[in-house]
């Protein structure tokens, strides 16, 4: 009670794209009374059988959405019990300081004494500890609870508490990341760690080939978990690993990289590629947790982390906040928190997923005709400015442009036209391109005269 539910679920739900249901209001609309009414002429027994019976049948509902859940809920066992069974369960963090402000000027039934109201919030703390599987104070919370995205300074440290069940865990890392957070990891997972594996720095570790070798050394039985503790490459190819081992394991990520923290490790997409193409080959296998150290950022070099910002420039573009302003720990929970967002509507890449692929389409003709020398990063860069020119945002283009130092690229134009037409998000050989109606507003599956796309690249091309 007062912790603020009212306010942020109709926020969270609007974020997953969920409706809103909260348990109190369909209380209130089959009865035609008010909670306050039904304490006072009722009584508190009767409302809470009502309250049991309504919860109830709406977690057993089996559609999704958000639910909002009285203060007092808990108290019944079957509804306990129905959460655990058919809910992903988040205590919204207050103190009854903060939750009695909130609540002393409304017309609750069992908020009319400060004293009475700590005791009963000192009461009914330990029932919601119980029933939470995640916790959150604000509205970037809960869908990172919600997405199993643990944000914190040195959560690497916590890691075998993160790790789902209670199984053996095989790590594998990144061999340019070992020497760096290796044994930390490791100690970490203490007796949970079973075995240890390397894998080849950054996109090399990408391949079939390395996928088999994790295959025929993993030693993990159904109840196991992967951890990849590394980049997007090594998220990438750990995470498709998981998905096909013995039928599919589960898996955590541990990125490193500024690209893993606020993108690559978060949504479930997994992939190894091909000679014929990058990720060609891969599975949808959402990681049972994501472990975001944002220190471990500290050894990365700065190329690595200009990568990443275009990234977090994209982000902020989509969510309509300048988010590449913001110190890097905080930067890195919005983006994550946006991400996971976007993913949780849309796990199998259906529909409005398909915005994180912002100034993509440029980024990879671009990539393909450098033959993969240009750093993604670059590459993404110089993709926003083109996305944000063909939206008409001159403005936000020139930002971008300084942001990220975007510098036109020495590459063939024909390559670069051709691989634009080749991108796998054609439809009809036609490039469907995410553009911006303003910050915070995209526009998705744009088709434009192929004069105009190809102008806007050539303008990419010194
Ligand atoms: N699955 C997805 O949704 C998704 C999204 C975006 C990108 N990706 C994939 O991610 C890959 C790129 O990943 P990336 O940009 O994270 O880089 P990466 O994993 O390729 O690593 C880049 C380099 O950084 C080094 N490194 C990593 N962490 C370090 C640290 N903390 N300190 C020092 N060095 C460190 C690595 O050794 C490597 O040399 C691409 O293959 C891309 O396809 C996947
Ligand atoms: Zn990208």
């Amino acid at each position: 009670m007062g912790a603020g539910k009212s306010t942020l679920g109709p926020e969270v739900a609007e974020r997953l794209g969920r409706p809103f249901v909260s348990v109190d209001a369909v209380v209130e609309e089959q009865t035609g009374a008010t909670v306050a009414e039904l304490f006072a002429e009722r009584g508190q027994d009767a409302f809470r059988d009502l309250e049991e019976r309504v919860a109830i049948e709406v977690l057993t509902r089996r559609l999704p959405a958000v639910v909002e859940l009285g203060g007092g809920a808990l108290g019944a066992e079957p509804t306990r019990i129905a959460l655990s069974e058919h809910a992903f369960t988040v205590l919204l963090e207050t103190t009854p300081e903060e939750a009695w402000e909130r609540v002393s000027s409304g017309v609750r039934p069992l908020a009319s004494d400060p004293e009475e109201f700590r005791t009963l919030f000192e009461q009914r703390t330990p029932l919601y500890e119980a029933v939470a599987d995640g916790h959150a104070r604000d509205l970037d919370g809960v869908v990172l609870a919600a997405a199993g995205v643990h944000v914190w300074e040195c959560a690497l440290d916590g890691l075998d508490g993160l790790a789902p069940g209670a199984g053996d865990v095989a790590l594998v890392v990144d061999r340019g990341v070992e020497p760096l957070h290796g044994e930390r990891a490791r100690t970490a997972l203490g007796d949970r760690l079973s075995t240890s594996h390397l894998l080849p720095a950054g996109g090399q570790a990408k391949s079939l080939a390395q996928a088999k070798e994790l295959w025929s050394e993993l030693r993990l039985d159904r109840a196991g978990t992967i951890a990849a503790l590394g980049g997007g490459s090594t998220s990438d190819v750990a995470g498709f690993v998981a998905a096909t081992y013995l039928r599919g394991v589960s898996w955590i990520a541990v990125p490193t990289t500024l690209v893993g923290q606020v993108d690559a490790a978060i949504g479930g997409k997994t992939a190894v590629d091909l000679e014929q193409g990058k990720n060609l080959v891969g599975a949808f296998h959402w990681p049972a947790c994501v472990v975001v150290d944002p220190g471990l950022l500290e050894t990365l070099p700065p190329e690595e982390l200009q990568n990443g910002l275009a990234e977090v420039v994209k982000t902020g573009l989509l969510a309509g906040e300048p988010l590449w302003e913001l110190q890097r720990a905080e930067q890195v929970r919005r983006c994550a928190a946006f991400k996971a967002a976007v993913c949780l509507r849309d796990p199998l890449d259906r529909g409005t997923r398909e915005q994180l692929n912002l100034g993509h389409t440029f980024a990879h003709a671009l990539e393909t005709a450098s033959g993969y020398a240009l750093p993604h990063g670059r590459a993404v860069a110089l993709g926003l400015c083109a996305a944000l020119r063909l939206s008409g945002l001159e403005d936000d283009a020139r930002t971008v442009e300084e942001l990220l130092h975007a510098e036109r690229v020495r590459v063939d134009r024909d390559a670069a036209w051709a691989a634009l037409a080749l991108d796998k998000k054609a439809a009809g050989g036609r490039p469907r391109l995410v553009l911006l109606e303003a910050r915070g507003k995209p526009k998705l599956g744009v088709e434009l005269e192929p004069v105009e796309i190809r102008a806007a690249l050539d303008e990419l091309i010194a």
